[in-house]
């Protein structure tokens, strides 16, 4: 892409969150907390979170699992698009991140239907399915890139006809193009984009969608 691509996309992009989202000091303030504990500004941008959020109403979702939580961004679009009675279960391996996310729903008036758990997410994956927690309506896989793979079987697990199960970060400004990447972060991706395309049981579609660089997302309807 040249300078000159990549500043027309920039400005299409803030063209459309201009035009379709609204001044949101709550989210606002989710992001400048984050941003002063330290966290890595790598949440979904404002375009992708009112993305996610109604794609969580048209599917009617009320159960939702997220894994990978950070300061709780993503968390907010999608816990405000839960019905009364609905619930949030979000993973995050960071206790620190987990803490941030948790003042940040606080704030936002959301403690009481978001539940941060701390632990490696394939671990706690373990623990819902031995459980019997699930089935969700609703599943973001957006946590550390190699592990995807994984988290979509084990999700698939807490599944059922009618799940949808949404990756983030699927193109990685096309790094996923790399023959044989270096990064284990873009291998793993390669392999969950290879996993959700073939999967049996999954209907799916990639989308290339913007911020800071191109990347994208995995949408997927558990058959
Ligand atoms: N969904 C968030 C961004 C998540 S960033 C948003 O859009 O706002 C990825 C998060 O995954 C980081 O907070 C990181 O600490 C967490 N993570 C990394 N490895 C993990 C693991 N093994 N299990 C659970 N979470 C993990
Ligand atoms: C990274 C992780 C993400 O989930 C994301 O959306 C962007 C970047 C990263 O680890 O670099
Ligand atoms: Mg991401």
């Amino acid at each position: 892409m040249t300078p000159s691509d990549e500043k027309l996309i920039q400005r299409i992009d803030s063209y459309l969150e201009d035009m379709f989202i609204g001044a949101d000091p709550v989210l606002d303030a989710n992001l400048a907390n984050s941003r002063a504990a330290g966290l890595p500004p790598i949440n979904v941008a404002a375009n992708q979170g009112k993305f996610l959020h109604l794609l969580m109403r048209i599917a009617g979702a009320k159960h939702v699992l997220e894994i990978g939580t950070l300061g709780g961004y993503s968390t907010t679009w999608l816990a405000r698009a839960l019905p009364p009675g609905g619930r949030l279960i979000s993973l995050e391996f960071s206790p620190e991140h987990a803490a941030v996310a948790r003042q940040n729903l606080k704030a936002a008036g959301l403690e009481g239907v978001v539940d941060v758990r701390v632990g490696a997410a394939a671990d706690s994956l373990q623990a819902m399915i031995g459980a019997g927690e699930g089935p969700f309506d609703f599943v973001f896989i957006d946590a550390d890139k190699p592990g995807y793979v994984r988290y979509l079987e084990l999700a698939l697990q807490m599944s059922r006809p009618g799940t949808v199960i949404v990756g983030d970060n699927i193109v990685r400004n096309g790094a996923v193009l790399e023959e044989n990447p270096e990064s284990a972060m873009v291998r793993g991706i390669q392999a969950f984009n290879a996993a959700v395309a073939r999967h049996p049981r999954l209907d799916s579609v990639g989308l290339a969608l913007y911020k800071n660089t191109i990347d994208g997302m995995s949408i997927s309807l558990v058959k």
